[in-house]
């Protein structure tokens, strides 16, 4: 058996589940470079019949990686498979994952299926999705409840058909490390022809397990963990890509495989990259990526620490890319220093245009805030990828009043399909004006789910980023903005979520919806 552990990051197909984490095609191209940069092996890009533009952005990943296989989802239906098929066809390397669910409460509650019906529709989906690639995947949804015996049965027929790689998805998060390691131990025994295909998990977070049940089955035989940044993924989220690698590198002694292909120094960049272009914010106390990670508040800590870093570091901050806050750029640094530094965070700007107009974003924020960061930088790129092409509402002006004993209130100017307009509201708070200024002109009937602000770096003259969750119509939008002052950030936020909300279509979802 290899004793290379195979990383597959699905943040752009499962991570995209999540409620709100919806993200443009030229965001998920970025995403995708950022993950090729850090050597992953497989970027499964989405579900290309799920919509045109699910296609479209798969097309786009498949057409700009080069390293990293790409890999597109579709369900064992004909119709799936020629679609990922055609997605796929310029991928360097390409693969389709297919798949189809096999529990009881799954074949019987939603597919309406027989077990026999099962098992002959995820053959006749390997065979086809075969005939455009020989790099496929299976996937028994929901495996983490299914019989053991009909499991088998499954990966037997599927491995027969040409799987080269089977995946077992703890669908739901249902299952615990002990449990979880055996079922692979067991599944690795009893299939015939287990040796012809890599074992494969997929566990979802529902009881905070998905990084321990992830491990338990890399120890019990799985080769390939499929994993998200920030653990991000439907509901509870995915196991979290950061995590399982960090802890493979970190444990040597335990793990009888390796991961020294990842350039874990690629780590925070793509953290700070997807919760920046989703709105995740990432908390606090996370394990690798939060930012309390790697600070030592108490005294005894901070002592021990400097005497010999092993003391209470098990990692290095360095090898996850986390370089301590230090000034890149300042107000005199020019066009070639601000390229220079970003092409060293992995951004690449399309035109001469696009430069232009984030080095005037830059300049503009320099004369606000004299240390700019790299987290700064970043948050200047998302902030002019969020411009979507053809918005149809622009924040012009914002004015609020502020003041002890009286009601805050904002008076904003806003352009809406070509026209300015202008109105004023009083709120609980500014934000809260702001926002009702902006609603009386637009009156998008959106109700406000989320509403959080977080400072970019630390000192009160660090720009906030703000993330505004809407919903209308059980579509749920995230909207970003950042600036110096955390009124007009919110505002940005707030517009940036209207204008998804205004340009959001229907989309098929891989396992609940119908396309
Ligand atoms: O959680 C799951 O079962 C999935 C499958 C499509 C692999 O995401
Ligand atoms: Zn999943």
């Amino acid at each position: 058996m290899s004793n290379k552990l195979i990383i597959f990051d699905t943040t752009l197909r499962d991570g995209e589940q999540s409620p709100g984490a919806s993200m443009t095609l030229d965001e998920k191209v970025r995403i995708a470079k950022a993950l090729e940069r850090m050597r992953v092996d497989v970027i499964e890009a989405g579900f290309p019949i799920a919509s045109p533009g699910d296609f479209d952005a798969v097309k786009a990943v498949a057409e700009a990686i080069k390293d990293s296989t790409v890999c597109g989802l579709a369900r064992a239906l004909d119709k799936d498979i020629e679609r990922a098929g055609e997605a796929l066809r310029n991928a360097n390397s390409g693969r389709i994952h297919t798949f189809i669910a096999t529990s009881p409460i799954h074949m019987k509650m939603k597919l309406r299926m027989e077990p026999d019906q099962v098992v002959e529709q995820a053959v006749r989906a390997v065979k086809k999705a075969r005939q455009y690639t020989d790099n496929v995947e299976f996937s028994p949804e929901d495996a983490g409840r299914s019989e053991l015996d009909f499991l088998c049965r499954v990966l037997e027929a599927v491995i027969d058909a040409g799987a080269g790689t089977v995946n077992i998805p703890d669908t739901v998060g249902y299952n615990v490390p002990d449990q979880f390691g055996s079922l692979i131990h067991s599944l690795r025994e009893r299939v015939p022809n287990s040796d012809k295909a890599v074992f494969s998990v997929h566990c979802h977070n529902d009881l905070g397990l998905a990084t321990a049940n992830s491990l338990s089955a890399v120890l019990n035989g799985a080769r390939q963990v499929e994993c998200t940044i920030n653990g991000l993924g439907e509901r509870a989220g995915n196991a979290a890509l950061e995590e399982v690698v960090m802890t493979v590198k970190t444990r040597k002694d335990i793990f009888p495989c390796t991961v020294s292909h990842i350039d874990t120094t690629q780590i925070m960049n793509c953290s700070r990259l997807v919760s920046g272009i989703t709105g995740f914010a990432v908390q606090p106390n996370k394990a690798i990526v939060g930012a309390n990670a790697f600070a030592h508040e108490s005294g005894i800590h901070q002592d021990g620490v400097l005497k010999s870093r092993e003391t209470y570091e098990i990692m290095r901050a360095e090898d996850i890319g986390l370089t301590t806050n230090r000034m890149v750029l300042g107000k005199h640094s020019g066009r070639n220093a601000f390229r220079t530094r970003l092409g060293e965070l992995g951004v690449e700007f399309k035109s001469e245009a696009e430069l232009n107009d984030a080095f005037a974003r830059f300049k503009e924020l320099a004369d606000k805030k004299h240390e700019i960061f790299d987290e700064d930088l970043q948050a200047l790129v998302t902030e002019t990828n969020l411009e979507m092409e053809n918005e149809r509402v622009q924040l012009v002006a914002l004015r609020v009043c502020s003041e002890t004993g009286e009601k805050p209130e904002a008076t904003v100017t806003v352009g809406f399909d070509g026209a300015e307009l202008e109105s004023v509201s009083q709120g609980g708070g500014p934000v809260d004006a702001a926002f009702k200024a902006i609603e009386k002109v637009i009156n998008s009937g959106t109700n406000l789910q989320l509403y959080s602000v977080n400072n970019i770096t630390s000192g009160t003259d660090s720009q906030g980023e703000v993330t505004v969750r809407l919903e209308k119509g059980g579509r749920i939008v995230n909207g970003q903005g950042s600036d110096t002052d955390i009124v007009i950030a919110s505002a940005k936020a707030y517009v940036n979520a209207l204008n998804k909300v205004l340009a959001s279509k229907q989309r098929a979802h891989p396992q609940t919806g119908d396309v």
